[in-house]
């Protein structure tokens, strides 16, 4: 029951020895259009069972269409490019966004609408107003979004440039444009996204959780619903709120750059070559709080490369294992942030750190249930679930939205809230 994506990673090994080695031969591809997305079989594989918005990002003539055609032609019928040199809009430094744009978005919006695996959006996208615009795009429909910069030889070279754009702009047109694609773009925070499949079946997991969790004894008589025995818990209802865009575990919370040590972990050689690549994270846990519900996750040695060192802190100064705080969050209580998960997981980490290993429940479905005390739950699984994932980034504006499913606030478990 908890073991997700029963083909994985080896999907691929009803094909002899050879095939499989020719379905990724990076070699073929020149060295600018070496890209996980379209030389990596996990990768592949992983972004065609997701919803993955591309955006391609730089100066007329550097190469995006070309890199936009090796994406269609390596997902086909699954995917669709839309270029903004077919709307007729020309790239520009301009005061406001074009109307045009309006024409764009209703055609992306309908691709979203019917969840195309793999959506293409070519321009130059040197404009923060106009990436945003796309940004709520890919929030509402719930795609992920990479952004891809070509990586010709000439991709910032205005006078071979001027050459070999299609709308003939000369090398000062191009200048005018250069800076705003020169400035490193950071998301709001990087992280591994799940796989729309990989997020749908641990939202499931996640549900049975909390609907067992609800009709057990010892817990309900610590939400203090038994009083009244036919009461509901709805833990689902309670849990109103989680982040924006697809299931993810954040590794570095940058904050569009501001934040402490953002622009040296985006420098990073293993994030710069993991960014657009698939991973497999390992779930070992299931937990909730007064606060927060999440899944706990249990980090590779690869995976620990492009985890940040000063992320494993509980305030004042309990300083934990690194990857300590690795979490997917599934929920927040009404009122809560996002960034409280982590926080949370910290807290169970401190506490068996300490010794408490937590009171034994029993067994239920899907592994051990262990209480802490003061409302933290765990569910220790028995069979370990590993789910699909990009590394990459998130753009938006990261704030929360109601949870799919969550019914009514104020039930039982929130007037009885231990903490
Ligand atoms: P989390 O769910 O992995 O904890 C949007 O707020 C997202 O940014 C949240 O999903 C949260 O990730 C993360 N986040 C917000 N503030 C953060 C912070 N100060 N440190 C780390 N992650 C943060």
């Amino acid at each position: 029951m908890f073991r997700l994506n029963c083909f994985g990673r080896k999907s691929h090994t009803f094909l002899p020895k050879i095939f499989r080695k020719m379905s990724s031969q990076p070699k073929e591809r020149p060295e600018s259009l070496q890209f996980p997305f379209l030389d990596d079989n996990d990768t592949i594989a992983t972004i065609r069972e997701s919803k993955t918005l591309f955006i391609l990002r730089g100066l007329p003539g550097s190469g995006k269409s070309t890199l936009a055609q090796a994406i269609h032609d390596k997902y086909k019928d699954a995917c669709k490019v839309i270029s903004a040199d077919n709307y007729k809009i020309q790239p520009a430094v301009r005061s406001a966004i074009p109307d045009d744009y309006s024409k764009v978005d209703e055609d992306l919006g309908d691709y979203c609408k019917r969840d195309i695996s793999v959506l293409v959006v070519d321009d130059t996208h040197h404009e923060r107003e106009r990436l945003d615009q796309i940004f709520d795009i890919a929030d509402n429909f719930r795609y992920q979004v990479i952004i891809v910069e070509p990586k010709t030889t000439w991709k910032m070279d205005c006078l071979q440039l001027k050459d070999k754009n299609q709308w003939k702009l000369s090398a000062d047109e191009l200048k005018k444009l250069k800076p705003s694609l020169e400035k490193d773009f950071l998301p709001l925070y990087y992280g591994w996204f799940l796989s729309k499949r990989s997020s749908e079946n641990l939202r499931k997991t996640g549900q049975a959780f909390l609907d067992e969790l609800a009709s057990i004894k010892v817990f309900r008589k610590e939400a203090k619903a038994l009083e009244d025995p036919k009461a509901k818990i709805d833990l689902t209802g309670y849990f109103v709120k989680r982040p924006p865009g697809v299931l993810h575990c954040t590794t570095k919370f940058t904050d569009y750059g501001k934040a402490p040590g953002s622009d040296d972990y985006a420098q990073q050689e293993a994030v710069k070559s993991s960014y657009g690549k698939a991973f497999f994270l390992t779930i070992s846990a299931l937990f909730i709080t007064p606060r927060t519900a999440g899944a706990r996750v249990e980090l590779s040695d690869q995976q620990m490369l492009l985890w940040p060192g000063d992320v494993d802190v509980l305030q004042p100064a309990a300083s934990l294992p690194k990857g300590s705080r690795a979490h997917i969050t599934l929920g927040c209580a009404s009122g809560v942030e996002a960034v409280q998960t982590g926080i949370d997981l910290l807290e169970f980490v401190k506490l068996e750190k300490a010794g408490n290993k937590g009171e034994e429940i029993g067994e239920i479905g899907g592994g051990r249930l262990l209480s802490y005390g003061n409302g933290l739950w765990m569910l220790q699984l028995s069979k370990k679930i590993e789910v699909r994932c990009v590394f990459s980034g998130y753009y938006g504006k990261g704030k929360l939205v109601p949870t799919q499913g969550g019914s009514k606030r104020g039930s039982p478990f929130n007037a009885c809230i231990i903490i």
